[in-house]
């Protein structure tokens, strides 16, 4: 088997989030990401790996904070747009593709309405490799919708959007509870 540009691909499909970070002079934009991971408990710390070219790299570099918004499968639309155009491309890109955006509580980014949950962090440290670079936040905090997070995890209710690969995604079924 001949192993293709895309190979992390064996390693989806995986949650997508979409990240929101500002600018020093205040413009606001948002990524699509599906590399990201918890890395640390208490605190809570996560990770994003990152493309340097991708506007939102140059953004967090700026200011530090993002927020990481957990996105339900009926936003597939507007996600895969927001991971396949730059905001140098297209100004404003959230609000042009249709998102809200609510003030946060901590950070001076901005979250997206209708998340499932969203992150509040601050950039705490980096580890650069040949194409993306693993970008570590500390999270100021952490807001859920608890009418799909009960039991401490998200409910299949919650269609949590899944990236398979390329233009296909999908959403979690068949819970199944064992022990
Ligand atoms: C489903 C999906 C997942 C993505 N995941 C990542 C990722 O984890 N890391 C990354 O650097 N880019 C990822 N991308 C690509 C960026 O979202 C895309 O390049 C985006 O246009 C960058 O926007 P910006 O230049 O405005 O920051 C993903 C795209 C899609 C559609």
């Amino acid at each position: 088997m001949s192993l293709s540009k895309y190979v992390a691909r064996i390693m989806h499909p995986r949650p997508v989030s979409v990240i929101v970070s500002r600018s020093r002079t205040g413009e606001v934009n948002g990524c699509s990401v599906s590399w990201f991971m918890p890395v640390n408990v208490d605190p809570f710390i996560f990770s994003v790996s990152l493309s340097p070219r991708r506007l939102t790299y140059s953004y967090i570099k700026e200011t530090r904070e993002i927020t990481l918004n957990i996105m339900p499968f009926k936003f597939v639309e507007e996600v895969h747009r927001v991971g396949s155009v730059s905001g140098r491309e297209l100004k404003n890109k959230l609000v042009e593709l249709g998102f809200e955006l609510e003030e946060s509580s901590v950070v001076k980014v901005p979250h997206i309405k209708g998340a499932l949950a969203y992150v509040e962090g601050v950039l705490i440290n980096e580890l650069p490799f040949e194409d993306h670079s693993l970008m570590v936040f500390k999270s100021l905090k952490v807001h859920v919708d608890e009418k799909y997070f009960k039991e401490n995890v998200f409910t299949e209710e919650a269609e949590i959007l899944l990236h398979v690969g390329g233009n296909i995604y999908a959403k979690p079924s068949n819970y199944v509870r064992v022990g």
